[in-house]
């Protein structure tokens, strides 16, 4: 097996039991449909193994929902003379791991020395594929220096990772036509699920029987394996495709049949031809995605690597799912759907596949009863959208969602009942979404509906301030959790005000399109438009103070005690101690969690001057601890936004690396947090199209005003500009336009403080100093 694509690769040599969990992350695949994480063949549960389903939840004995894992169909362990060649019992004298990010494939490599000096080469290499989401393809390969007897069990393992399950019943296991099959239901809502997986090996090619095949099977587990035994030559190469396919209820009536069809049909078409398939997919992805980077190598292969960690969890065929908050990398944080996919995933689909971008706010449109159903059960009009989002929209947040690492005890935490601010992150992500792309649809199928009963929950959550003459919105949680219940959180306020705003537009454009509609919403509803447009022009935004130009990020945040980050950490009992809740290390100080009002900043960047930007940057990053991955890239942004780039680049390189380098907090309380960070992984994107490059589409012109980190000559990439594409190269100097020949209609582009129309096909360049 060649690694081609050499630029595209990450690769990891040598085999460190430490960085089993790690790599399960950084070496993940996926097509959207599944996320296969990063291990090797012969690992099992206790290196948690998984094949995560997008969108099936389910819930045991009162523990927390969360995705099913399928059982895992491409299990593979090798025996030479009796004795196993995993990297679990038999040190590896090589080993290598590599994933190509180009076509999405995962490799290994791995040289065994056994007992009696003889010399085997193990090499797999496996892709979900992008062409048929419910197949993932394998090929196995095993070469040994000398003769014996080699033993290859493979099958379709049921011992996975599981958090709070196990999730499946009803399972059994079975052999049918030349496939092997495990089929189930899940625990909560009976939902069946069915993994089939078949074989071919290369001596079936030469005419040689596999010898011995014996089929096992463990109906406690739903697991099914074959063992293949025969007498192997020296020097000589045996080669084993392996074609699964892994169906369920949501999609398929009969799973089973299904699953078996699947696999059959891919058996058909053979490994080649699946990778050949699957291949010109990822071409197609990479085409409209890509963003190169001249002169840093560096940042180029972890910008690719974290377009590569969206591009696989990318729900491209189904408006039904959204993005979790670590992508399809297991069941931590339950697999939930939080603010992270609206304001930190959106834009760059937005901008490379508008589709997909429309199925991510459908997502919320789809899920508006269950926001409808907490606003209600805490006694408020409209939609709360849920915390931690699955597939009805119900909140899977707990009201005790960390443990006290010193009591054990569960601590009350208020994510759920005040993180009101995630109704607001809702609508703006529809509202962005109309903006970017015209789609009038969106408003009439429910999306002016949606934004409607988020002005109306904020409506009824506010407090009007007679004294004051004003609206403010008191016991509140914003972005930085470690202040909780807060009043005026200058953030939530603004959000809060956009989405008034929002309603208001929405609803003029249903008025006009689908008056009943209109009619029916306003009717039902002792909330009116003027309700709303009086709070919208009433409602407190704490502003920059007239001499410092800080703006306090809620009531009374600065008379809080302001001690240095550092002094802080100090103060740690335990590294994983959670420092905000009640009686958090965070709570009484100015420290927070990640950025706030430096995320308002970005968000209305046309709202404040640059002199502003930097007073507020300069005094919030010292006190942020940057706990959650979603900080750094808005630090990068406002940097690159206020004309101090290299300022921004480190953090845009903290936030690009986050899955290479596993560099991410683990636990809190006792909690395990790992996993990809789709939300960093989008937010690399932001900061180096929308950020540094300084790409913006408001629905009618993009602009463009460069502020490129120091080693970076240029950026090129395509957009994706109310169905037009161009290609834009920003250097340091001077931005290169091309319009595809294939366009309907002409594109408008500012930059330097010129700007043109770019007709079908036709190139331009806008230099600096010619205004
Ligand atoms: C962050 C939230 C984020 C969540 C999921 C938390 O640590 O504070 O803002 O939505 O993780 O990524």
């Amino acid at each position: 097996m060649k690694l081609v694509n050499q630029d595209w690769l990450i690769r990891e040599n040598g085999f460190d039991r430490n960085r089993i969990a790690a790599d399960g992350n950084k070496f993940m695949i996926g097509n959207g449909y599944m996320g296969c994480r990063g291990t090797m063949e012969e690992y099992t549960r206790g290196e948690l193994a998984a094949v995560t389903l997008a969108g099936l939840y389910d819930q045991v004995d009162g523990k927390w929902r969360e995705p099913v894992n399928a059982p895992h169909p491409l299990y593979a362990v090798i025996e030479f003379e009796g004795q196993s060649l995993s990297v679990l019992d038999c040190e590896p004298v090589e080993h290598e791991q590599a994933l190509d990010i180009r076509s999405a494939v995962h490799h290994r490599r791995t040289v065994f020395k056994a007992d009696r000096g003889a010399e085997l080469v193990v090499e797999s290499e496996r892709f979900c594929s992008a062409e048929r989401l419910n197949v993932i393809a394998g090929r196995l390969s095993v070469t040994c220096s000398a003769d014996g007897q080699l033993t290859i069990r493979t099958g379709i393992d049921g011992e996975v990772w599981d958090i709070n399950g196990p999730h499946l019943e009803k399972l059994e296991a079975a052999e049918r036509q030349n496939s092997l099959l495990v089929t189930a239901v899940t625990r909560e809502l009976q939902v069946p699920l069915a993994v089939a997986e078949r074989i071919s090996s290369s001596m079936e090619a030469e005419g040689r029987e596999a010898v011995t095949m014996e089929v096992r099977y463990d109906q406690q587990s739903g697991s099914v394996f074959r063992t293949i035994s025969f007498a192997c030559r020296a020097g000589k190469t045996y080669t084993f495709d392996r074609f699964a396919a892994v169906c369920t209820g949501l999609d398929e009536e009969e799973p089973g049949a299904a699953a078996l069809r699947l696999c059959r049909e891919a058996a058909g078409t053979g490994y080649t031809g699946l990778l050949a398939e699957h291949e010109a997919c990822w071409e197609r992805k990479w085409a409209l995605a890509d963003v190169v980077i001249e002169g840093d190598d560096e940042a180029q292969l972890a910008l690719r690597y974290s377009l590569y960690q969206l591009l696989i969890i990318a729900p491209e065929h189904s408006e039904k799912l959204s993005i979790p908050a670590r992508g399809l990398s297991g069941q931590v944080y339950k697999g939930a759907v939080f603010w992270d996919t609206e304001m930190f995933m959106l834009p760059f689909f937005l901008y490379t596949q508008p589709e997909t971008a429309r199925n991510l706010v459908m997502y919320r449109i789809h899920t508006l009863d269950g926001a409808r159903r907490k606003a209600a059960e805490y006694g408020y009009e409209g939609a709360f959208y849920a915390w931690e989002s699955q597939e009805t929209g119900d909140d899977a947040c707990t009201l005790f969602n960390v443990n006290d690492v010193f009591t054990g005890r569960p601590m009350r935490t208020y994510f759920r009942d005040k993180q009101v601010h995630i109704s607001a992150d809702a609508a703006y992500g529809i509202w962005e979404y109309y903006k970017f792309t015209g789609d009038e649809g969106i408003l009439l199928q429910g999306g002016a509906e949606t934004v409607w009963e988020c002005a109306r929950f904020f409506y009824s959550y506010a407090y009007y301030n007679p004294l004051k003459q004003r609206y403010e919105v008191l016991d509140v949680t914003g972005p930085d959790e470690y202040h909780e219940r807060v009043n005026n959180n200058a953030f939530t306020n603004a959000m809060v005000k956009r989405t008034l705003f929002i309603a208001l537009e929405a609803m003029e454009i249903l008025h006009a399109a689908c008056p009943e509609q209109y009619e029916a919403l306003v009717q039902n509803s002792a909330i009116k438009p003027e309700h709303i447009r009086d709070m919208h022009d009433r409602l407190y935004v704490p502003e920059p103070d007239s001499e410092t130009g800080l703006i306090e990020q809620f009531d009374r945040y600065f008379t809080l005690e302001d001690v240095p980050l550092h002094e802080l950490k100090g103060r740690v009992l335990n590294k994983h101690e959670y420092w905000g809740g009640g009686n958090g290390l965070a709570t009484t100080t100015q420290i927070l969690k990640q950025a706030d009002i430096v995320l308002m900043l970005h968000l209305f960047k046309d709202a404040y001057d640059t002199v502003i930007k930097k007073a507020n940057w300069a005094y919030y990053e010292p006190r942020t601890e940057h706990g959650s991955s979603l900080s750094a890239c808005i630090y990068a942004m406002v940097a690159a936004d206020t004309g101090s780039p290299d300022w921004g680049y480190p953090y845009f390189m903290r936030t690009a690396t986050i899955d290479l380098t596993g560099e991410s907090k683990q636990y809190v309380g006792d909690l395990y947090i790992g996993g990809t960070h789709p939300a960093a992984n989008g937010g690399a994107w932001m900061a180096a199209v929308q950020g540094f490059a300084g790409i913006r589409f408001d629905g009618e012109c993009a602009t463009i005003s460069p502020s490129l980190p120091e080693k970076w000559q240029a950026v090129q990439t395509r957009l994706i500009l109310r169905g037009q594409q161009i290609k834009v190269r920003v250097g340091r100097q001077q931005v290169e336009l091309e319009a595809d020949a294939g366009n309907t209609s002409e594109v408008r582009v500012a930059a330097y403080g010129q700007s043109l129309t770019l007709e079908p096909g036709v190139s331009a360049v806008l230099r600096m100093g010619q205004e």
